[in-house]
Parts: structure tokens; sequence; C-alpha cells
């Protein structure tokens, strides 16, 4: 049974336990499926006021919806659709803070507010992305960003 329980006081160290936590529950696995699957029940369970928290991989130049938790999403974006698809061109993190202000945003939960997404790259090649939606809006801050973006180098070690 893994009982990873995060609770910290300040948002560095958080961040940091759940960096250690999730190299733990990755490491020693091959199967991206498997590090994906466990890495998104992870981080849901671990940051509050998050709706939704899952993948999206590059299958032929396209997003397909992996492994996540939260509502059943769109399955496919190109790279020219969604805040993930901005993600993945332009190899950028993106931090919205009002999704329904982003052009091209694509609703799967209207319950969503803001979202952040971090492309997942190796050797130069997009893998996919981590996305993570919430109800409130400007839900992510840079510290958020930062933690959320050891939390991508990680996984994109293991995908
Ligand atoms: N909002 C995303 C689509 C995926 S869902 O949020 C799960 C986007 O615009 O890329």
């Amino acid at each position: 049974m893994f009982d990873f329980r995060i609770d910290a006081d300040d948002q560095a160290t958080m961040y940091r336990d759940l960096a250690s936590a999730l190299e733990g529950l990755v490491a020693g696995e091959s199967d991206a499926i498997a590090n994906m699957a466990n890495a998104s029940a992870l981080i849901y369970e671990t940051l509050p006021d998050v709706n939704w928290v899952g993948f999206y991989r590059n299958i032929g130049g396209e997003l397909v919806l992996g492994p996540f938790q939260g509502r059943p999403a769109c399955i496919r974006m190109t790279f020219d659709q969604g805040v993930c698809g901005a993600a993945a061109k332009s190899r950028q993190v993106q931090r919205v803070e009002d999704v329904n202000a982003f052009p091209g945003h694509i609703a799967c939960d209207s319950a969503s507010k803001s979202e952040i997404v971090v492309p997942l790259i190796r050797d130069g090649e997009v893998l996919g992305v981590l996305d993570i939606d919430s109800p409130k809006r400007a839900r992510f801050t840079a510290e958020d960003e930062a933690g959320i973006v050891s939390l991508g180098e990680i996984l994109s070690r293991v995908l």
C-alpha cells in the first residue's frame, strides 16, 4: 500500500515532499501508463483545489488523453487546440488564471476556472503534457508553477 500523507506548512516544503513521493512512486517502474496513472492520483490527492489532473500523450503529433483523475475529458487535441496544444506547440508552461479568457480553451468540466499545463520533453521530443485544472480562478501561482515543473522533470524521465 502506498500512503503518502503530505501535510506541509509551506508550499515549498509541500512541493519538495510531493516531488520525493513521486520519485518513490515511479522508481524502478518503466511502464509509462502505470507511472502516469499513479502520478495523476498522487497529485490529485495532494494539491488542494484541483478538479482534474492528468496527461495528454503526443501520439503522432496529436495529443491523446492519458491517465487522469477527474471527470471524463476531451480525448484528442491537435497542437493548435486548447491550452494543452499551446503548451505542446510552444514547449512552454501555460499558466492560465481565467480559462474563459484563453482563446481556444477546451472546456471539459464547466467547473474549471484556471489551469496549468506543463510540457513533458525528453531529448528534444515532446512526450506529452501534464494538465491540472482548478475550480478556483487564478489557483496556480508562480510557486505552484515551479513545483509542478519539478514534477514534470521527474515524469519526463520515466514516461
Ligand atoms: N482545458 C484543456 C482541455 C483538457 S481538460 O481541461 C481536461 C485545454 O484547453 O487544453
